[in-house]
């Protein structure tokens, strides 16, 4: 049995739709229920259903096989395991974002950020050689500098729809190319490779 970790949210549809077309009976994904344990009928695939966060976690510590992940999510956790396959969706980029007026906050003086990205915000700032405020918050970050808790943000932008909603704004792309990735247990790939890379392989091809 392989054991998946897959991220509840965002990439979740896209995920499953991706496993269906890969040959695995995806219904228990599509079931409303409350079950965090899910397993196929002919039991060889069971699924964790996970906060984005976790999905590294269960995955470096060899609970869950598999998993798939956001780019953003993988940089933050910064865990011990193989990143398999680029599968194409789930394309944002992390920026700072805030009002057009706070564009000139980026490079003078004391910066107060909002994310929940702390430690790759931490890098970051810690490269560039710049100062900032961090401030962890775990989501409806837009929030931070509409109400004055902070004077930009740094966070993973999909659409826009929720910084212009809140009449915010990109200042700047800091790491493109974010999407959705398959990673891998270290041992898991070794003591179940003859399971898990045909099963690699058929996601390549799903994916194009
Ligand atoms: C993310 C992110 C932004 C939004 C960006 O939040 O933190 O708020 O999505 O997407 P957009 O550019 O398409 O508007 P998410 O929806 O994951 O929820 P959260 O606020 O609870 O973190």
């Amino acid at each position: 049995m392989i054991y998946f970790a897959l991220s509840k949210g965002r990439l979740a549809e896209k995920t499953a739709k991706l496993l269906e077309r890969c040959g695995i009976d995806v219904s228990v994904l599509q079931e409303e229920t409350r079950k965090l344990v899910l397993e196929t009928a002919d039991k060889q695939f069971g699924f964790f259903l996970v906060k984005p966060a976790d999905v590294p976690v269960y995955v470096e510590s060899g609970v869950a096989d598999l998993g798939v992940a956001g780019k953003d999510t993988l940089l933050e956790e910064d865990r011990d395991l193989y990143e398999l396959l680029d599968l194409g969706f789930g394309k944002c980029k992390l920026c700072l974002a805030g009002y057009p007026a706070r564009r000139s906050a980026l490079t003078g003086g004391h910066l107060r950020v909002a994310t929940k990205y702390i430690r790759t915000a931490e890098r970051i700032f810690a490269e560039r050689g710049e100062e900032a405020e961090l401030i962890k918050l775990n989501g409806s970050v837009e929030l931070a500098p509409v109400t004055g808790l902070s004077d930009v943000i740094f966070d993973v932008v999909e659409t826009g729809a929720t910084l212009k909603a809140n009449g915010l704004t990109v200042l700047e792309e800091v790491i493109t190319g974010v999407s959705a990735r398959l990673v891998a247990n270290k041992v898991s790939l070794k003591l179940k490779s003859a399971e898990i890379l045909p099963l690699v392989e058929k996601m390549r091809e799903a994916i194009g």
